[in-house]
């Protein structure tokens, strides 16, 4: 059954709409991503303790866009993402069912290559996790770890993610300090840095401006808008406007007594200014959430 009308207050597909794996048209000025799914949840649930966080969500991200995770708080966004790169395992209480692909990996399968998946999946927290190194030592790290020793390669792969995430001007002359001495707009642009310096194909990013002034929060946003058709980017986030100026596409999901369900999903466009379920509306004119 499709996990849409089970869902309280779910409607089914209108007759003559697109079907449930496609996105409605959307008429963006940003420059377009492609039409491809990349990642593809199916029927996926997240229990913690035997009881589900997340029950049975369908959807797919499309390669190269920006897809907006949004909903109020307790309704499983964090743990989406977090299964996205099987960082669920590390949780002994949490089991997964269902399937998620990202292009022909299946995710969940147990002879999956994790270190190889959370290479290709980078993930950013809300708050900047920089590691008590210094700035060279954060970047070098995962490169090592992922096999790189060569030091010329090394250095031009820092050089190459800081320029990337605009750092590069700003830390060149001390990259031997303590990351944890940049303000933290820095240290997040260096976690992001961090992630790309791998060369991965998906970015998860969860709330990854809210811990961050309006200034730094805004370099941040602007980057995640330059990364579209580079990378696929699911970002979860609390701020409705946000998602408004840089999301491609948007997902919702709400928790019914406990239980989080996606509500709808679809192109921005048609999410802020046409949702087709009341709790959508009343949740991004704010009755609700
Ligand atoms: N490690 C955990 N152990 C037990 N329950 C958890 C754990 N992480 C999250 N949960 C529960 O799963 C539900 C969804 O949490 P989360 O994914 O963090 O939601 P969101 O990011 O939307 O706020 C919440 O009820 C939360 O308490
Ligand atoms: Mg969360």
């Amino acid at each position: 059954m499709d996990d849409r009308q089970s869902s309280p207050g779910i409607t089914q597909e209108p007759e003559g709409r697109p079907g449930f794996q496609q996105w409605l048209p959307y008429q963006s000025t940003q420059p377009c991503c492609e039409p491809v799914p990349h990642i593809q949840a199916e029927h996926l649930t997240i229990a913690y303790h035997g009881h589900p966080a997340l029950e049975k969500v369908s959807f797919n991200v499309n390669r190269g866009c920006i897809t907006a995770l949004v909903g109020p708080s307790g309704c499983g966004k964090t743990s989406f993402l977090m299964c996205v790169n099987r960082l669920t395992d590390l949780i002994p209480a949490c089991q997964v069912s269902g399937q998620l692909h990202i292009h022909d990996t299946n995710v969940l399968a147990p002879t999956t290559n994790v270190l190889h998946l959370r290479r290709t999946v980078g993930m950013i927290f809300q708050k900047p996790t920089v590691f008590p190194f210094t700035i060279r030592k954060n970047l070098e790290l995962p490169l090592r770890e992922h096999g790189t020793h060569d030091r010329t390669l090394l250095a031009s792969a820092i050089e190459a993610a800081l320029q990337q995430v605009g750092l590069w001007n700003e830390v060149k002359d001390r990259l031997d300090r303590p990351a944890q001495a940049l303000s933290g707009g820095q240290q997040q642009r260096l976690c992001l840095a961090r992630a790309l310096v791998l060369s991965p194909d998906v970015l998860l990013l969860d709330e990854p401006c809210s811990a961050l002034d309006p200034i730094s929060s805004g370099i941040v946003e602007d980057l995640i808008v330059s990364f579209r058709g580079r990378y696929t980017v699911l970002i979860v986030t609390h701020n409705l406007p946000q998602a408004r100026r840089i999301a491609d596409h948007v997902v919702f999901f709400w928790s019914f007594n406990g239980v989080g369900r996606l509500v709808e999903y679809g192109s921005a466009q048609h999410i802020f200014e046409s949702p087709r379920e009341e709790l959508t509306a009343a949740y991004i004119s704010g009755l609700r959430g």
